[in-house]
């Protein structure tokens, strides 16, 4: 579909936006009786709110056509197909591949990937079992405790999140931690405390030539044959990826090498065997809940009327707000403490793939693409950033997560827990008027000249668009299909804004300045060819290293 189809929706958009701005979302709700159940839809447990946002019949029915007009139907179809629509770097965009639970064939190339797919599932079900029942050991005959992944961005935060969320199903003396960050600090202090004796490293890289990866693995493979010798090191590592000869080349032997294959993209890859150590801390059949989950929210994806497609609606709630609205952030608050690694896992999934600026034809994009994403759990965000979002001057529009059930009893937590997620939203749609603000002032004592005094500091515009998103439980399955909603959420978008969500050349330049820069920080050569704020940085981090 042509740019002009793009810009003429957005106009469309704006019409609309133009025609809802005066009218707030508390009269909305006060005029229809009905609005929830207009604007929600659900999926399984997961239930979708959707109408606390500023929108009408009119404008989601403006929003639906858009997604009409740029093929977003026939786009998932294209995907799935095994289409290379990554088109930068040719290749398939397969994930869903990864959790496919029926018996068709998945095509790439001319080629069925599913029993490579389950090939490599059996055999991450073969370790992890092992792993867990004492048959595979440490080089010393010691059961393992501690699994130790190293990786980064997709290959880190992923498996990490999974791993938060799904505690209940892991087991104490089996601990499962994840060091990607470069800086020694984040190695050093993981391996503190651990015996080596006991700990398994899984190095997870697609590429395995990540430099914080290679890095990290080269410290770890280094303590861990301080301790125990060189020869132990091939019963303490395990390798994911997509690079078989780096694997080997990194002496990781033949049956700890998991790969996966490049129609996987890194930050859609925890279903793959970068899943790993998730299937290790929980248990293969608690992996493969997850991935049940994920092949059910995909089946809706793909087969679901637009109206009533989840994803669906959720993207272009963003598009309504992004181009319409001009809105710059989206704040994802989960108010489910095991799902605190959840935004930053979305900021890798979201950012990364529509934080582009070009078109699939290579011409700068006229219209805003990904916002940022960002968030904390509830109730913690609320005593620190939400009265930006009440009060501050930028509109924020906001998921909120919430699960009916808690995993453990302990009344009344999970009722303050509701109460508190029930509330923010209802806040922010309402807000507080200035006649609510002084009635609510005048029983207070304070003099006429005071309440007028405070009255407008009190005041909440109110107006603030939400999403719920209410689940049963957060067992494995719900979490594949909350994780699997927000990337074909993802999908949806990058289709409308015209965008490859699947590559990352946006990393490129500062991985090529640092490789040429750490000589000059190490002092083996001068910085003259520097601007002069990099030089004038160099010269000061000299005088102050010690
Ligand atoms: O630099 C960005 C990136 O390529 C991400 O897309 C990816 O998830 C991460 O680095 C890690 O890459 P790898 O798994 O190849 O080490």
């Amino acid at each position: 579909m042509s740019n002009k189809v793009r810009k003429a929706g957005f106009e469309a958009l704006k019409k609309h936006k133009k025609r809802l701005a005066g009218t707030s979302m508390r009269e909305l709700f006060t005029h229809d009786e009905d609005r929830f159940s207009s604007y929600s839809a659900s999926f399984g447990d997961i239930l979708l709110d959707y109408s606390k946002n500023r929108i009408d019949s009119q404008s989601m029915a403006a929003l639906f056509d858009l997604a009409r007009e740029t093929d977003v139907e026939a786009r998932r179809h294209q995907m799935w197909a095994g289409d290379p629509i990554n088109i930068t770097e040719n290749r398939s965009v397969l994930h869903m591949a990864l959790r496919y639970g029926g018996d068709e064939a998945v095509m790439v190339e001319g080629a069925d990937v599913m029993p490579a797919v389950r090939d490599v599932l059996a055999r991450i079900k073969g370790f992890s079992n092992d792993v867990r029942d004492g048959a595979v050991r440490g080089a010393l005959g010691d059961q393992f405790t501690d699994v130790v992944n190293i990786g980064i961005g997709g290959s880190d935060l992923g498996p990490a999140m999974v791993t938060l969320a799904l505690e209940p199903y892991t087991r104490a003396n089996l601990r499962a931690h994840y060091v990607s960050n470069v800086d020694g600090a984040h190695m050093h202090d993981t391996l503190k405390g651990l015996d080596p004796a006991r700990t398994l490293f899984i190095v997870a890289s697609k590429t395995f030539t990540t430099d914080e990866t290679m890095t990290n693995a080269h410290t770890a493979r280094k303590w861990l044959a301080d301790a125990l010798g060189e020869q132990a090191v091939n019963d303490h590592f395990a390798a994911v990826s997509t690079n078989i000869e780096g694997c080997q080349a990194f002496s990781i032997r033949e049956d700890r090498i998991f790969g996966f294959w490049d129609w996987v993209g890194g930050r859609y890859s925890v279903w793959s065997a970068i899943g790993l150590p998730v299937a290790i801390a929980v248990g293969y059949d608690n992996f493969e809940a997850f991935l049940r989950g994920a092949y059910e929210m995909d089946q809706h994806f793909l087969t679901a009327p637009l109206e009533e497609n989840l994803p669906v609606i959720m993207g272009l709630l963003g598009v309504w707000y992004r181009n319409a609205w001009g809105f710059a952030t989206h704040a994802v608050l989960p108010y489910d403490q095991r799902l605190s690694r959840f935004p930053a896992y979305l900021q890798q999934q979201d950012m990364e793939s529509n934080g582009k600026s070009m078109t699939l034809n290579g011409k700068a994009v006229p219209w805003e693409t990904g916002p940022v994403i960002w968030g904390e759990p509830g109730t913690n965000g609320q005593h620190a950033f939400y009265q930006l979002i009440h009060q501050g001057t930028s509109v924020i529009p906001c998921d909120f997560l919430v699960a009916a059930n808690p995993q453990e009893d302990l009344p009344p937590h999970h009722a303050k827990l509701v109460a508190n997620c029930l509330a923010q939203s209802e806040a922010l749609m309402l807000g507080k008027t200035e006649d609510e603000v002084i009635n609510e002032l005048k029983g207070t004592g304070l003099s006429k000249d005071q309440i007028k005094a405070l009255t407008p500091h009190k005041v909440f515009p109110g107006n603030r668009p939400s999403n719920t998103i209410m689940y049963s439980r957060l067992d494995p399955a719900t979490l594949g299909k909350l994780v699997a909603l927000y990337e074909h959420k993802v999908f949806v978008q990058g289709t409308i804004w015209n965008v490859n969500s699947y590559d990352q050349w946006g990393v490129e330049l500062g991985k090529q300045l640092a490789k040429a820069l750490l000589p000059k920080v190490e002092g083996a050569e001068t910085a003259e060819s520097h601007d002069s704020s990099t030089r004038g940085l160099l010269d000061h981090f000299r005088a102050l290293k010690g």
